[in-house]
């Protein structure tokens, strides 16, 4: 088997669940506390902003209190460690894979940490509540500031850097992510394509297991240090 040297990485929601931040479609998961229709759309958002801002500072206020887990320190430690290319996608919004230490990072579904100004088109980093409409740190104007959150129909950040990384891969992971939202759910098909083998580290089977060339069941806390242990050996 030719040695690896270029490996893709993609988390979802999964990979932050054992530091007590929601999934989306587990039970319980956030989208069972809320419609997507009511929070997560442009259309929610020109409809009733102040319901969307307050869900989006609430849920900026949770992710403040939690901390990386031994999956976000393990990938932290690859990024670190591996001499090859390495890019880790991740479709959450939480900071923790960069507080454990990841560099080689990219946030397609955006950052809660962030706020994009509508007015000047600046994205800042923002930790305070967006609902009593502060004024833009760079253009000053109040009023514009939104969520730096791809929402549902809206188009994911940075997509030429992902395809470009799955074209090179020899390796694609696939890590706590139920494989039901394009165009992340895709990109196994494109890394097979391009001839990379394909590794599924979930709690149970996603909607995208039969793309996988090989699939681990279980908490990512526990199969992501073991996974990475193997592929700094190899
Ligand atoms: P979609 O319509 O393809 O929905 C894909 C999946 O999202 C569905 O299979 C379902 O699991 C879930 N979903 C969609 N509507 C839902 C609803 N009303 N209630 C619960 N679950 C629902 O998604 P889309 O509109 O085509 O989104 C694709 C674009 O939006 C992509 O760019 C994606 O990256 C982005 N996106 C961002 C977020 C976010 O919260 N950051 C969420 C979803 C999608
Ligand atoms: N370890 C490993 N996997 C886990 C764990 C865990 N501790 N807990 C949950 N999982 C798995 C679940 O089995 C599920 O397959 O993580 C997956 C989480 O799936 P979703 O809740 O659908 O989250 P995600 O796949 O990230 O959603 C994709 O949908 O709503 C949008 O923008 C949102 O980025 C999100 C996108």
């Amino acid at each position: 088997m030719s040695p690896i040297q270029n490996i893709v990485i993609l988390t979802g929601a999964g990979v932050s669940a054992e530091s007590g931040i929601d999934t989306f479609r587990d039970a319980g998961g956030l989208w069972e506390q809320h419609r997507v229709e009511d929070v997560a759309t442009p259309e929610a958002f020109a409809r009733d902003p102040d319901l969307v801002l307050r869900f989006y500072d609430m849920r900026r206020e949770a992710i403040q209190t939690k901390e990386p887990n031994a999956a976000h320190r393990a990938l932290a430690r690859l990024d670190a460690e591996w001499p090859g290319e390495l890019l880790i996608i991740t479709q959450n919004v939480d900071d923790l894979h960069e507080r454990a230490g990841a560099k080689r990072l990219l946030h397609m579904h955006g950052e809660h940490l962030n706020a994009w100004c509508t007015g000047c088109d600046v994205r800042s980093l923002w930790t305070g509540p967006l609902l009593d409409r502060p004024a833009c740190s760079a253009c000053g104007v109040a009023g514009h500031l939104r969520p730096d959150i791809v929402w549902f129909g809206e188009m994911p950040y940075r997509m030429d850097e992902i395809y470009h990384a799955l074209n090179r891969a020899d390796l694609f992971v696939s890590i706590g992510t139920s494989g039901a939202v394009y165009p992340a759910a895709g990109f196994v098909r494109e890394a097979r394509a391009a001839g990379a083998r394909t590794l599924e580290l979930n709690m149970e089977p996603s909607q995208g297991s039969y793309w996988f060339d090989e699939a681990r069941h279980g908490p990512a806390t526990a199969l992501v240090p073991a996974w990475v242990e193997e592929v700094l050996e190899q």
